[in-house]
């Protein structure tokens, strides 16, 4: 499935946006699916086309700190001083929500997650429009983020009126998201800006285990089932039950010698987890197209990117049967 209504035609998203329908455009993270913040028809229908429970919040995106007012009805200090450090950015802040955000965005939350993109088109459409933009990964429900428009065409290529072409996203994993909690802050999901730099700024934080969600009670644990089952850290185990020429492995720098190369992909032989990150959703979707049986994807060390990485294959993987 292709979609024609895919370019770099900036005007065009715009206007689309305008008239209240869902545009995807690129981020420095993932690629969204946008749509005004301030239209519940427009949130709705991000909903409908993604197939998204609405129990799950969508993020809100603005252009620059001014904006904030538009938002939220107050920003914490320690907030101020995040968004100062990191924005624009991968950094995602839960805030009081402003009464004209609908309550179709938060799912009812009294929060809203407020992102300042890097991205330069997701910074132009921001400047175009006089909304903010609700966003969440332009993925169907259950479904890895795109990482690139093709991603994005390939599965809503037909649902959307237009798919805005930024390249490759330089992240390639989602924002990291904080909430100033009362026994402290709480990423709520690590991302493109790692811990450590957080702790820089903010002392110790706590993180939520993987799949826990403030908004969501009980979680979102099965963030992504891929069509071929995928072990996370189990490359041993997984070797003990299928052969080799059933088993594909994501590697962070080196191939296994026990299986065909051809059936592995190598994130960074340079070991660099930023490049790591980068790929990984490409490489689960190249995975997911490929004749094999179950995929093991190794563990990556927690720090920097390698935690939402880590985040991120723990979510994906299967439960192996014993
Ligand atoms: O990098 C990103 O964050 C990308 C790009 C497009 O900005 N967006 C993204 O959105 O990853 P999404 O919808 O795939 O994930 C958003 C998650 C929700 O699943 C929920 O866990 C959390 O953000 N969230 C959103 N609004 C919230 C709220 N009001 N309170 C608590 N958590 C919220
Ligand atoms: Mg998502």
């Amino acid at each position: 499935m292709t979609s024609h209504a895919m370019g770099r035609d900036l005007a065009q998203a715009v206007a689309w946006l305008q008239r209240n329908r869902p545009v995807a455009i690129p981020t420095e993270t993932v690629y969204g699916l946008a749509g005004n913040a301030f239209s519940s028809a427009a949130v709705a229908e991000i909903f409908a086309v993604k197939n998204r429970p609405r129990f799950d919040p969508l993020i809100v995106h603005i252009g620059g700190l001014r904006a904030l007012g538009q938002v939220a009805t107050q920003v914490p200090p320690e907030a101020l001083i995040l968004f100062e450090r990191f924005s624009p950015g991968p950094l995602t802040v839960l805030l009081p929500k402003a009464p004209t955000i609908p309550d179709l965005v938060t799912s009812g939350q009294p929060r809203v997650a407020v992102r300042i993109p890097h991205h330069p088109l997701a910074q132009a459409v921001l400047a175009a429009v006089e909304f903010p933009l609700a966003a969440p990964s332009a993925n169907p429900f259950g479904y890895v983020s795109p990482t690139t428009a093709q991603h994005v065409a390939d599965q809503l290529g037909t649902r959307i009126p237009y798919i805005l072409d930024g390249g490759p996203c330089g992240v390639g994993v989602e924002s990291t998201i904080v909430g100033f909690e009362p026994q402290g802050p709480v990423v709520w999901r690590p991302g493109g800006v790692p811990v450590e730099a957080l702790e820089e700024v903010l002392g110790a934080v706590t993180v939520a285990p993987s799949g826990v969600s403030v908004a969501v009670p009980g979680g979102v644990k099965h963030h992504y089932a891929p069509g071929i089952p995928l072990y996370f850290d189990a490359l041993e185990t997984c070797l003990a039950r299928f052969a080799p020429e059933e088993l594909g492995f994501l590697a962070f720098t080196r191939a296994d010698e026990r299986l065909p190369r051809q059936q592995q992909w190598v994130l960074s032989p340079a070991g660099d987890l930023a490049e790591a990150a980068q790929a990984l959703f490409a490489a689960l979707r190249w995975f997911d197209g490929q004749p094999l049986k179950a995929v093991a994807a190794e563990a990556f060390p927690e720090q920097g990117l390698g935690r939402a990485i880590n985040d991120r294959l723990r979510r994906a993987s299967a439960k192996l049967a014993r």
